[in-house]
């Protein structure tokens, strides 16, 4: 929300500002420090992909450029803010040069990728995403703010609220999944997490929401695909998501690298302006996202650079993430009539507000490198940690065997047991690997004995791993072998689609050859995204789905292991058959021909009707009662409740679920649409009533004129343990 006092100070700076200033504010250098001035990182990338360049030059290149911070560009007011920069003494030393020897003295804006943690790293969003928790999502977010602007950070480029339905796509591992109302809740209790109540502290940091906007709907799965859809479907499953966000008071948005419906976002006036400032009422700042601007060439939008620039500032994207068009176009642009200055006032005005609202202009160096040793890996950061990796963790499957007793002999095999920093996930760039507690590590630290043996052996050649079955049959003493499966860190996020998402097959020969030497097998998965495991489903009596689940990661797997936390987490994104199921998620539509024993029916020859694993799916180790459903309507909600009974021997907390189905609209409507859920600690033998009310407001959708309308008629509510199981009654509206 605007303040009048900063607007006044804006407005007097910005009558100061020459030209080439104003540019300079909405120059952001990087995102690797190769910067903005010579090459870019991904141009740099660009050229070693296209063998311009050995991967030995790039390393060079890499690591000489690190000096090079671009000094004499921000001494002439050229940098408004750097992104990258992970350390005190740099961005303090920066800020020294922009406040003391700048003629204006404006504080530069430091933004960085915390995604999901900083130093502390948490399990990634995905993973965090299924203890279905948003007390837990603040809380983790609160520690990565402190932690980043420890090192003088002031904006994450966090959360991301791209839903995503489709496992393909590796940046399903850094939102909250498939389901919108999931993402709008995650998204909205990280921004407070990260900003806090009052962004002039020092330990509040600004979120930058992102992919601005649909950027997880890329066809295929792909990344930076073309994204087509209806308005009604963007309205109703991906934009309340973002919307959220700027509720919770987010003060930056990110336009996605995708065109939607044709326009790239970058250039998307209709989204920038009439869609978020215009109908949201946003009045913080946009900055593109990598290189977007000049990509708007690629997109085949512009011809040029300079065209690139002029439209994307005039459709609303503040500052330039990495790309020069703004820092070598603008200038020239308005000198030459073809831009309005009054467009790029505007632009610096949201730059220098947030400035202002991070109080930068009283406080520019808000930390010492005192402050960063101190904050960085607290003990309480680390319980945290251990927390949410206990609580993202889902049980797949247990046929008994599972917890573990203490004197079970333990074999572990599966070099993802002994690789901290593959711990960390996607996107854990201000991480230090070592930091991560591996399976191994926390076996050695607790004291357990254990065989470990990796199994596999790489062939130089051709890089190809194979099971060495001799050093498997080691584990014959074992009672239960402890098998790390599943996908290494850069698998999933940025760049990282894959058309083919099930598991190395040296995993699946390994877990063979462990089940004919007759071990008892646990799989401990971890991985960014859904996978097809249905082999290891069929197969292996107790799977555990880990993510990648930051640095507590062994810790607390063995919690789970050995029972000493009750398993939890229910999946938010679906798990299909086979790779060529997904998209498969569970909010879609019946189809005239609902898939069912008849050929002429919506399926597969091939495949399975069902997925492997359905949305809110998760064990624990103790079974769960669902009775005594009751329906009620009341004058503007329905309510709904059923009794949860705790029918095992374990303590557990249970993610209760409720859907709804319009049973007929005007236009077609999900199968199944979670309008609630509620976690509740359910103790040994105790019964719990768990109730929804439900505003009647939450039943809408869309009609063809873009009215959000709620229809008279029935509506299917269930409440149930996951999307597919579970109690079911109808209302009439
Ligand atoms: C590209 C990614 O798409 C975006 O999410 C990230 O914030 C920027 N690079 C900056 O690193």
């Amino acid at each position: 929300m605007k303040n009048d006092k900063i607007e006044i100070k804006i407005n007097k700076l910005l009558a100061q500002m020459t030209l080439e200033e104003k540019v300079g504010q909405l120059q952001q250098c990087g995102p690797s420090l190769v910067g903005a001035f010579e090459v870019s990182f991904e141009e740099l990338l660009d050229m070693m992909f296209d063998k311009k360049i050995t991967e030995e030059e790039f390393g060079r290149l890499m690591s000489t450029a690190k000096e090079d911070f671009h000094e004499d560009e921000l001494r002439a007011g050229k940098i408004g803010s750097y992104n990258g920069i992970k350390s005190a003494g740099t961005t303090n030393r920066l800020q020294k040069i922009a406040v003391e020897e700048t003629r204006l003295g404006i504080p530069l804006l430091f933004g960085y990728d915390v995604i999901h943690g900083y130093r502390t790293v948490m399990p990634i969003p995905l993973a965090e995403a299924c203890a279905w928790e948003p007390e837990l999502w603040e809380k983790t977010a609160r520690v990565a703010a402190k932690e980043a602007t420890a090192s003088g950070i002031h904006m994450t480029f966090a959360p991301m609220v791209d839903v995503a339905k489709d496992a393909r796509w590796g940046r399903i591992s850094e939102g909250a999944g498939e389901d919108v109302r999931l993402n709008a809740l995650f998204g909205a209790a990280k921004v407070k997490g990260f900003q806090g109540d009052d962004l002039a502290r020092e330990d509040a940091l600004a979120s930058c929401i992102k992919h601005f906007a649909g950027y997880g709907a890329g066809e295929a799965g792909k990344d930076y695909n073309r994204v087509d859809m209806s308005l009604q479907r963007f309205y109703e499953e991906y934009l309340p998501a973002y919307e959220s966000c700027i509720k919770a008071g987010a003060r930056a948005v990110m336009p996605a690298f995708n065109d939607l419906n044709g326009v790239p976002c970058t250039v998307n006036e209709w989204l920038l302006k009439k869609v978020l400032r215009g109908d949201w009422g946003f009045d913080g700042m946009t900055v593109s996202d990598a290189n977007a601007i000049a990509e708007c060439v690629n997109h085949g939008i512009v011809e040029d650079k300079r065209e690139a620039a002029k439209q994307a500032l005039e459709a609303g994207v503040d500052m330039d993430m990495s790309s020069n068009s703004y820092i070598n176009e603008l200038a020239a642009l308005v000198r030459s009539g073809e831009l309005d200055e009054k467009v790029l006032d505007d632009a610096v005005a949201n730059i220098l507000r947030i400035k202002f609202e991070l109080g930068l202009f009283e406080n520019p160096y808000q930390t010492s490198e005192k402050r960063e040793k101190e904050e960085f890996l607290r003990t309480e950061h680390r319980e945290l940690a251990r927390e949410a990796a206990q609580k993202s963790m889902v049980l797949l499957k247990n046929e008994n065997v599972l917890p573990l007793k203490p004197k079970s002999k333990i074999g572990i095999v599966g070099n993802l047991a002994d690789r901290r920093s593959e711990m960390t996930g996607a996107w854990a760039i201000g991480a230090d690997g070592e930091d991560c507690i591996s399976l191994v590590d926390a076996f050695k630290e607790q004291k357990i004995d254990f065989i470990y043996i990796a199994g596999t052996k790489q062939n130089e050649e051709t890089k190809e791993i194979s099971v060495v079955r001799e050093e498997l049959d080691r584990l014959k003493d074992c009672d239960i072998v402890i098998a790390a499966i599943g996908e290494d860190k850069d698998q999933s996020g940025e760049a990282a689609s894959r058309a083919d998402i099930t598991l190395p097959k040296y995993q699946l020969e390994m877990l063979a050859h462990l089940l004919e030497i007759k071990k008892t097998v646990v799989a401990v998965v971890f991985n960014g995204r859904p996978l097809a495991i249905p082999w290891v489903s069929e197969n292996i009596p107790a799977i555990l789905e880990a993510w990648h689940p930051g640095v507590e990661a062994g810790n607390a797997i063995l919690d789970i292991l050995y029972g000493r936390v009750n398993p939890s987490g229910k999946l938010t994104a679906t798990f299909p058959c086979k790779s060529g199921q997904c998209p498969v998620y569970y909010a879609h539509m019946n189809t005239g021909r609902p898939g069912g024993k008849s050929k002429f029916t919506s399926k597969y020859l091939d495949t399975p009707l069902k997925p492997l694993y359905p949305f809110g799916f998760g064990l624990s180790y103790t079974e769960y009662g669902y009775s005594n459903f009751i329906l009620k309507k009341e004058k503007d909600c329905f309510e709904a409740s059923v009794k949860v009974k705790n029918k095992g021997e374990y303590d557990g907390d249970e993610i209760v679920q409720c859907y709804f189905r319009d049973v007929a609209a005007k236009r077609v409507r999900p199968v199944k649409l979670l309008v609630d859920f509620k976690k509740v600690h359910v103790g040994v033998g105790e019964e719990k009533t768990v109730m929804f009310s439900i505003p009647f407001e939450k039943l809408g959708y869309y009609d063809n004129e873009m009215n959000y309308v709620v229809e008279k008629g029935k509506f299917e509510i269930f409440i149930g343990k996951n999307s597919v199981d579970c109690l079911a009654g109808e209302i009439e509206l």
